[in-house]
């Protein structure tokens, strides 16, 4: 009887832990990762500044949470028990200390791991100590871990991910895993009980369409992550999202090239990580990024992600069914000209397959609201004119009247 009851027991426990954590990441996350700026140069001044730029800024009110330092934190070696120890210089009083600034802001805090023996950056690795990084991390009360997959040989990567969930199940504290092996075991295919987010591309880069070689990996720039993974949507939702990478808005491309990567990776309901210095933003970066009704596109409580319509004569047109049938609906000039447009709603009735939606001004009449420029543009009953500049945007939200 007794062993029964000890198997029981044990089936259970199994079944328990073998979930991740419910009820996170409902929406896609938001939030500032250190890594597109600051590589390994981070410190405990920075994410109090960050922390501090969140609340003064109006990103924390436009929805940012998630304050997460990538690789980089720790020292370089284990202390004797193997417990990770924060480096000494960078974070003199500690993680639990950064984090607790962090909360006291009301905001969230994240940290940055790898499957492999080290990191991306050659700092310790959790291959083989998953359990007991998981317990440091819920000590010094970290929300969210971003785990990579640098120097993993011959780790199965499903596996890997599900020992690393695990871990952080049993060490109890909520944690939103995102992870990060780069889409090279297709993890919208397995990784949906796993995680909570998940790379699907190799590192982004601050342009607009370009591929920059390292020998055996790429950076990619905005238009080939997007055109890469343009396919998996039927992954992505409340919970489990397709994560486009940290955006490079504020970091170098021009103001029209950064909001239509903004409204990209809202219409495609990515996480919304910030990568750039929050300190010396200009005030246009912080505009497009606290943008509350392109944030709202993103957070829409469908979670569905959105489709290419049509990519012609230069310009691509972009949709996302919304909550209360509504629809979201971008158009992108990719050429270097300024572009006149003139769409004629009322010829389309377009369909989204995967959800069983339909966008239908042939028969409706839906309001149109343009998100960038805050200002009511009529109605889907007259074809829509409209100028975009160089590689800017015209983003809309319709609503049927
Ligand atoms: C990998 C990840 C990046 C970043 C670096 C850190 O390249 O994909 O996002 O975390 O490692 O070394």
């Amino acid at each position: 009887m007794k062993k029964i009851f000890a198997l029981i027991l044990l089936f259970v426990t199994v079944q328990i832990q073998a979930q991740k954590f419910d009820g996170l990441a409902e929406t896609p996350p938001m939030g500032w990762n250190s890594w597109n700026t600051f590589g390994t140069n981070i410190n405990e001044q920075l994410v109090k500044d960050i922390a501090d730029k969140f609340v003064e800024l109006g990103l924390k009110d436009a929805g940012y949470e998630y304050i997460v330092l990538d690789d980089g934190w720790m020292a370089k070696e284990r202390d004797e028990n193997g417990n990770l120890v924060p480096d000494p210089v960078k974070f003199p009083n500690g993680m639990k200390a950064v984090a607790d600034y962090v909360h006291s802001k009301g905001l969230k805090f994240g940290l940055y791991n790898c499957a492999g023996a080290q990191t991306c950056a050659g700092y310790p690795g959790s291959r083989g100590y998953e359990y007991q990084d998981a317990r440091s991390y819920a000590s010094w009360d970290v929300d969210y871990l971003k785990y990579d997959w640098c120097n993993t040989e011959k780790l199965n990567a499903e596996g890997a991910y599900m020992t690393m969930r695990d871990a952080l199940k049993a060490a109890g504290r909520p944690v939103v895993f995102s992870i990060c092996e780069w889409g090279d075991n297709e993890p919208w295919k397995w990784a949906k009980d796993i995680g909570h987010l998940w790379r699907v591309t190799g590192d982004i880069i601050n342009c607009w369409d370009c591929e920059v070689g390292h020998g055996s990996w790429s950076s990619w720039g905005i238009w080939k992550i997007i055109d890469m993974r343009k396919d998996i949507r039927s992954a992505a939702g409340p919970g489990h999202w397709n994560d486009l990478d940290m955006m490079e808005v504020g970091n170098g491309m021009t103001d029209a090239e950064d909001r239509s990567h903004f409204a990209m990776w809202s219409i495609m309901t990515s996480p919304l990580i910030m990568g750039n210095d929050l300190r010396s933003a200009t005030k246009e970066t912080i505009k497009t990024l606290s943008n509350k009704e392109v944030v709202a596109i993103n957070q829409d409580e469908l979670g569905i992600q959105g489709f290419r319509f049509t990519n012609e004569n230069g310009i691509e047109i972009w949709l996302k069914p919304l909550a209360n049938n509504a629809w979201a609906m971008v158009f992108v000039n990719m050429k270097n000209e300024e572009v006149e447009i003139d769409f004629d709603f009322a010829k389309h009735d377009i369909g989204d397959d995967v959800h069983g939606r339909m966008l239908e001004p042939k028969h409706n009449v839906y309001s149109i609201r343009d998100l960038f420029n805050h200002k009511n543009l009529g109605d889907t009953s007259k074809s829509m004119k409209a100028k975009i500049g160089v590689h800017d945007v015209l983003m809309i939200k319709l609503e049927k009247k």
